[in-house]
């Protein structure tokens, strides 16, 4: 299994996979070129089907989007455990990220990997749903 750590030479691949993941929603190719210009960003790339955003400014990190191709074949959880891994290494302490109330998928995953709830944002997604604010301390 290959992660490679994505440049904005992959946009055009992140916004076909990103369609996969997130076929309401897409983000297209010019966005991931915007995305990935700016400083502190992360872009793991696994090529079995799997990516992950995660934006660091000093200590603390936002998880901006992840998605996989094929779901429950361990690669959500794979590209995850790495980016925790890399922010870690690179000082941050805090991981925060935004999750749909009835994504059991997604909250399945950060609950497993000590992501805790801190807050409710009330119709914050175009189709009125409701997000949920959740952090993770890394530790050392
Ligand atoms: C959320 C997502 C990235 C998970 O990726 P994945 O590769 O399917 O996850 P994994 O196979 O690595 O699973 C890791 C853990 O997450 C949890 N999990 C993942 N999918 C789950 C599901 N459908 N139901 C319950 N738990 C689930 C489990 O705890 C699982 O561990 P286990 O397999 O040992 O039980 C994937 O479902 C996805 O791309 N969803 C669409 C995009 C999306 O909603 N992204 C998140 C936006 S906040």
């Amino acid at each position: 299994m290959d992660v490679i750590e994505a440049g904005p030479a992959y946009a055009a691949v992140l916004a076909r996979l990103h369609a996969v993941a997130f076929p309401e929603s897409p983000w297209d190719e010019r966005s991931f070129t915007a995305l990935l210009a700016q400083p502190g960003m992360l872009c793991l790339l696994d090529e079995r089907g799997g990516f992950l955003l995660l934006r660091a400014v000093l200590d603390e990190a936002e998880l901006l989007t992840i998605g996989v191709t094929t779901p429950r074949q361990g690669i959500g959880g794979s590209l995850l455990r790495q980016a925790l891994r890399a922010a870690a290494w690179r000082g941050v302490q805090t991981i925060h990220l935004e999750v749909a109330v009835d994504n059991t998928a997604a909250r399945a995953l950060y609950a497993s990997l000590g992501f805790a709830q801190t807050g409710i944002r009330k119709a914050y997604y175009p189709d009125g749903g409701d997000a949920l604010t959740l952090r993770l301390h890394l530790e050392g």
